[in-house]
């Protein structure tokens, strides 16, 4: 009995090596650093892919995942070590601000027919691009006559089918108030809890595009942005990658356009130049 434990564990272990190994790529392809208290995350994570894919070891999945043959198994990995943890209208200022300040400055132009983009970067399961279509749709209500989009990406496949679904669980309804109900799904709030889950209202989903990206790659798109949120995101990259995004964000922005970052997180290096500081978290394109 004792010899069959130890040997489970021993199996079951990730050695430091290939702890290594998978931080090296995880780090190579997304920017994501993962420091040895991410260990045992890392860890039970991949042991349910070793599983799925009815491997025997850990360092079995370790060197399929790391060799040629593993290329589609890295978008399982990704989605295995990232964090989607997000809420609806987390860090409401943000929203307050679009509402109040942003959307109301740019309102005369878009309903003359100018165009509206939002970018919500590392976008999760889609808490935060249905609250940005909230927040304009109440600016501008009749917005599906408007030329306004949102863009939602991630780097987790998982995540963007989730967006694109637009059906939430009640997890992700626990805590909404009753106004954000009404202006998501269209329902009360104890009527959502009621039925357990919730499809977010039709035009909010057909405002939101929900694509694949890896922010570190080319990113496609060819217009400027007038707000991109990448809030919580960055804060697992190294300095270098943090610096370089700040710099090809404020290149994607329209001057005068808004950048919103997470509350833990600071614009820092090259970007500064380009961005003046515009309360909480909350920068202006110069
Ligand atoms: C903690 S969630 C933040 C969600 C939302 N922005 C919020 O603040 O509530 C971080 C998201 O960033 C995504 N992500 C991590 N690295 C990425 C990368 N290199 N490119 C694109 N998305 C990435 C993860 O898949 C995850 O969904």
């Amino acid at each position: 009995m004792n010899t069959g434990s130890s040997l489970e564990t021993v199996t079951l272990a990730l050695k430091d090596s290939d702890f290594a190994k998978i931080s090296t790529l995880v780090h190579a392809i997304s920017g994501i650093v993962l420091p040895d208290n991410k260990r045992p995350m890392v860890q039970s994570r991949l042991l349910r892919r070793v599983q799925a894919l009815k491997m025997s070891t850990l360092s079995d999945y370790v060197e399929f995942v790391t060799g040629p043959a593993g290329m589609a198994e890295r978008n399982h990995l990704l989605s295995a070590v990232t964090t989607n943890v997000t809420a609806f209208f987390r860090e409401t200022h943000h929203f307050e601000t679009l509402e109040k300040v942003i959307l109301p400055a740019l309102k005369k132009g878009v309903l003359a027919g100018r165009r509206l983009r939002l970018w919500s970067a590392g976008c999760s399961s889609g808490e935060e691009p249905f609250s940005l279509a909230a927040s304009v749709m109440t600016v501008f209500p009749n917005a599906s006559q408007l030329d306004i989009r949102i863009l939602a990406t991630d780097i987790d496949q998982i995540m963007v089918e989730h967006v694109r679904a637009g059906k939430y669980g009640a997890d992700a309804l626990r805590d909404l108030e009753n106004d954000w109900s009404g202006r998501l799904f269209g329902l009360p709030a104890k009527e959502v809890m009621r039925r357990g889950s919730a499809e977010i209202a039709a035009p909010l989903q057909a405002m939101v595009r929900c694509k694949s990206l890896n922010l570190q790659e080319d990113w496609p798109m060819k217009g400027l942005f007038d707000v991109i949120f990448c809030r919580n995101v960055v804060i697992y990259f190294d300095k270098q990658t943090q610096e370089r995004l700040w710099s090809r964000f404020a290149a994607a922005l329209q001057p005068g356009g808004y950048l919103m970052i997470g509350h833990s997180e600071r614009v820092t290096g090259a970007a500064l130049s380009a961005f003046s500081p515009e309360g909480i978290t909350t920068y202006r394109r110069h």
